[in-house]
């Protein structure tokens, strides 16, 4: 099946599957493993952001959340690697080759390619999809098409 074909069965598959669910958490849960499902990535999950009682300055920081997949970094600040980056420019982030990002976060060294999508409310990103790929450059410009679609679901 071709991808564009995936996602959109994909996507349908979500938003059926989130109807009438308004825990945020459980909502992430369900669309994570059916994304990983679908496509058999290495690591797909969500980092939501949430308060760092240790930092004055930003105050707030990527905390974990709904995951599929090898266990991962808990916190990741603003700023920092892909996910980090993808928060402060509030922009969808493709890395055909997670050795070639300049501070990427290594939370497996199996990870080779990655794509980071940020959620956002009125303006403000709330959390980020972030997805593995054990083989270089899996992720293009459908991917992000798609996965930001899927993210505005939630
Ligand atoms: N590689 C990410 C960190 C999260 S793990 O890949 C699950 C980054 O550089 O932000």
């Amino acid at each position: 099946m071709e991808k564009t074909e995936q996602y959109s069965l994909l996507y349908e598959q979500i938003a059926s599957l989130l109807e009438g669910e308004e825990d945020g958490i459980a909502r992430m849960a369900d669309a994570v493993a059916a994304i990983h499902e679908a496509f058999g990535f290495w690591w797909t999950g969500f980092y939501r952001v949430a308060d760092d009682p240790g930092v004055k300055v930003h105050g707030r920081q990527l905390v974990l959340g709904p995951f599929q997949g090898p266990v991962a970094c808990l916190r990741i600040p603003f700023g920092k690697g892909v996910c980090g980056t993808a928060w402060a420019q509030k922009r969808t982030i493709i890395v055909p080759d997670v050795e070639a990002f300049p501070g990427h976060i290594a939370c497996s060294s199996a990870s080779r390619s990655e794509i980071v999508v940020p959620l956002l409310r009125d303006g403000v990103v709330t959390a980020v999809l972030d997805i593995d790929s054990d083989r270089l450059d899996t992720f293009d410009e459908i991917d992000a098409f798609w996965l930001n679609k899927i993210s505005a679901l939630l």
